[in-house]
């Protein structure tokens, strides 16, 4: 292996969220606990990244960034060579994270009162999102079919109430990492058409596939849609670069872009420097790390599942995509509260707790797995005897 995923890097201390906000998020302080919530990795970020910044504060010039056509055309390069999707560099703009160009694209396209719709369980700050801008939550429950997630559309269609502008996807989705076939994605821009909403796909995991395993574009999937499709993904989850803060917008309709302009000017600025610098370095020539660290992980969700599938009423949805597991303790028969404090406070192991990503997440904890293996393997032992003695 060329590079290091095994060694664990000095994080508590370090402004860390993952390892930070433990205490105050969990109530537990103790420098044993191992996190597996926040997604971030735990591995240090790809040598080519490393290189370009170190190059970029040696040049000692902090100013506004300017010219943003050479990293326009690196992300398109990545975009192609990676995933076959092709796309004009002009139709990339930058945000403050992705969360903030979702914003964009609420503010633009709908008012306060208006539905913006979730498949739940879904990434929390969808909804964090939506509500702080004055909009309504609409979840459309995904429905577990042969162990993995299904949209119900039909079940969606015949409860719009008329207030929704915009359907959110998540693809690959987080929770549970599930890749949208072409044939999921066509129906969903099928649906938005008939409904006249805008589509935004998520796709910050897009780069997290499982070797062998194909993302698919939303917008290679429904190209008769483009009108109403918005993309929104970024360098941060893939790189372990989210700190930088620093989302990519995709927007293939000039009618969404001239819409966006304002709200773009209003909300996004310049783009982050040390962001630019990190995509451009990342985008250009980190194609070996990533093959490298999604072998890694993959391997890791081999062992998680396998181990964690062998205590009696735990079950780990299978997946090919994210470091972001879904794992059903619902078999248990215990409550919320208790899963969280069986894992936080006696395995000390952190997960994100089910219930925050909506309908359908009770009964459920999801798990980080971008950890050093050794790590994992700690956490899963903890895990074994945390909830092995259940059944
Ligand atoms: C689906 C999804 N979108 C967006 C984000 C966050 O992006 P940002 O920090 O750039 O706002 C995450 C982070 O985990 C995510 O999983």
């Amino acid at each position: 292996m060329a590079f290091d995923f095994d060694t664990p890097l000095r994080l508590r201390g370090n402004h860390t969220s993952k390892y930070d906000n433990i205490a105050k998020t969990f109530g537990i302080d103790d420098p044993s606990a191992i996190a597996m919530w926040v997604a971030d990795m735990d591995f240090k970020a790809a040598p080519v990244i490393l290189d370009a910044m170190r190059a970029e504060i040696d040049r000692g010039y902090c100013g506004y960034f300017g010219n943003t056509v050479p990293v326009d055309e690196a992300v398109a390069g990545w975009l192609k060579d990676r995933h076959g999707f092709e796309i004009d560099p002009s139709w990339v703009r930058y945000t403050h994270g992705v969360i903030s160009g979702y914003g964009d694209i609420i503010a633009s396209y709908s008012e306060p009162g208006d539905g913006v719709i979730v498949f739940s369980p879904v990434y929390h700050a969808f909804y964090r999102q939506i509500e702080a801008m004055g909009r309504v939550v609409v979840e459309s429950p995904l429905k577990v079919e042969n162990g993995r997630f299904e949209m119900d559309l039909e079940a969606l269609g015949a409860a719009l109430k008329g207030h929704e502008k915009i359907v959110t996807l998540c693809s690959p989705h987080n929770p549970g990492g599930r890749i949208w076939s072409v044939d999921e994605l066509r129906a969903l821009a099928d649906f938005c058409a008939v409904h006249d909403l805008i589509l935004i796909s998520d796709e910050i995991h897009m780069d997290l596939t499982f070797p062998g395993a194909t993302f698919v574009p939303t917008l290679i999937a429904a190209p008769e849609h483009v009108d109403r499709i918005a993309i929104l993904m970024a360098a941060s989850k893939a790189f372990n670069v989210a700190g930088a803060e620093t989302g990519i917008a995709i927007y293939p309709s000039a009618e969404m872009r001239r819409a966006l302009a304002p709200v773009i000017l209003d909300r996004e600025s310049t783009p982050n420097r040390y962001g630019m610098t990190i995509i451009k370095a990342a985008y250009s020539g980190g194609h070996d790390w990533m093959d490298e660290m999604r072998a890694y992980l993959a391997e890791n969700f081999r062992i998680f599942s396998a181990r964690m599938n062998a205590i009696p009423g735990v079950s780990v949805m299978d997946m090919n995509a994210t470091y972001l597991t879904w794992v059903d303790f619902s078999r248990l028969g215990m409550s919320d509260a208790e899963l969280l404090k069986r894992s936080v406070h006696e395995a000390k192991v952190i997960p994100s707790p089910g219930t925050q990503f909506g309908t359908g997440g009770g009964g459920h904890l999801r798990f980080n797995l971008a950890l050093p293996r050794a790590t994992m393997i700690e956490a899963i032992e903890r895990l074994e005897k945390a909830f092995g003695d259940v059944q």
